[in-house]
C-alpha cells in the first residue's frame, strides 16, 4: 500500500484528480471505477476543471460505479446514478452509454449482479478504481464481515452506514436498507486502486485498514492484498497511524518515476 499524507482534503483531492487524469491521458479509452459520497466531490470538481481548462478528454472513457441503492431509479435524486450525472458526467464530454451504475430497480437483482461483472470484463477490466472509506471500514457497500472474495452482490447496509448517510435523506426511515455493490473481489481485480479518506471521523477505519490485520471485519484492509493500491489521507484521518513518519519518509524519497502527479 502506498500511503500519501497531505495537509488537507483539498490538496488530497487535487492529487487524486491528477492521478486519474494521468491515467486518462496515457490511455484515452481507460476504464474508470468510480465512487459516490462526500469524499470524492472535490476530486470530481477538479477533473471537470481539467476537462474545461486543459481539454482532458473523456470521450472514449468508460466508467463503472461501485454501488447503487436497491429500489431507486436513476431519476431519483438520492440515487447514485443521479449523483454521478449531477456531480460529474454532465460537466464532461463522456458518452452516457459508457457510464455504468448497477441497476437497483432490476427485476432480477442477481442477474443484474452477474451482468455487471460481465460488463466490466467485456470492457477489459477496470484500470483504476476510486474508493472512499466508511467509518466502519467499508469499501463500496461491503460492510464488515462480508467475504473478502465477494463479487458484485446484494448487501444489507449497516445501521452505522445508514446513520452516516441519513443527513442527505432527511430521515433514517426513508432510506433504502439494501444496495447492489461491487464485491471486494471485484474491487481487487482493478489494475489500480485509489482510496481517499479525510477527516477525524475516519481515523479508526484508516488505522485498521492500513495497519490492522487483513480481516473481513475491516473490508478496506483487503487493499493490503492489492499490488497497486494508493491511499490518500489528510492530517486528520492519518492521526491514528503508528508508522506515519515511515510513510512520509518513503513518500519523500521516491524515485522520479515513482512519483504521483
Ligand atoms: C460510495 C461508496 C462508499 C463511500 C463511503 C464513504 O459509492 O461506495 O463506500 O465511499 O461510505 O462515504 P463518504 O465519502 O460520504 O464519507
Amino acid at each position: 500500500m502506498e500511503i500519501l499524507i497531505r495537509d488537507s482534503a483539498e490538496i488530497g483531492c487535487i492529487l487524486g484528480a491528477k492521478i486519474i487524469a494521468r491515467v486518462v491521458r496515457e490511455k484515452p479509452d481507460a476504464v474508470l471505477g468510480l465512487a459516490t459520497g462526500r469524499t470524492p466531490l472535490r476530486l470530481y470538481q477538479e477533473l471537470i476543471r481539467l476537462h474545461r481548462d486543459e481539454g482532458l478528454d473523456f470521450s472514449r472513457v468508460t466508467t463503472f460505479n461501485l454501488d447503487e441503492y436497491i429500489g431507486f431509479a436513476g431519476t431519483h435524486v438520492q440515487s447514485y446514478r443521479y449523483f454521478m450525472r449531477e456531480n460529474f458526467f454532465r460537466h464532461i464530454n463522456i458518452d452516457p452509454q459508457r457510464t455504468h451504475v448497477p441497476d437497483g430497480t432490476a427485476t432480477n437483482l442477481h442477474a443484474e449482479c452477474r451482468g455487471y461483472e460481465q460488463r466490466i470484463l467485456d470492457a477489459g477490466g477496470i484500470d483504476i478504481q476510486l474508493l472512499g472509506l466508511g467509518r466502519n471500514g467499508h469499501i463500496g457497500f461491503n460492510e464488515p464481515t462480508g467475504s473478502l472474495r465477494s463479487r458484485t452482490w446484494i448487501k444489507i447496509l449497516s445501521e452505522q452506514t445508514l446513520r452516516d448517510n441519513s443527513a442527505v435523506f432527511g430521515s433514517f426511515e426513508a432510506m433504502p436498507k439494501h444496495a447492489l455493490t461491487m464485491g471486494i473481489g471485484t474491487i481487487l481485480d482493478a489494475r489500480r486502486c485509489l482510496l481517499l479518506a479525510f477527516g477525524p471521523a475516519k481515523v479508526r477505519a484508516v488505522e485498521h485498514m492500513v495497519e490492522g490485520p487483513l480481516a473481513a471485519i475491516c473490508p478496506g484492509s483487503a487493499l493490503q492484498l492489492h499490488p497497486r493500491a494508493t491511499v490518500i489521507l489528510d492530517e486528520n484521518s492519518s492521526a491514528g497511524l503508528h508508522y506515519a513518519d515511515h510513510y512520509r519518509w518513503v513518500d519523500s524519497h521516491k524515485l522520479d518515476w515513482q512519483r504521483n502527479g
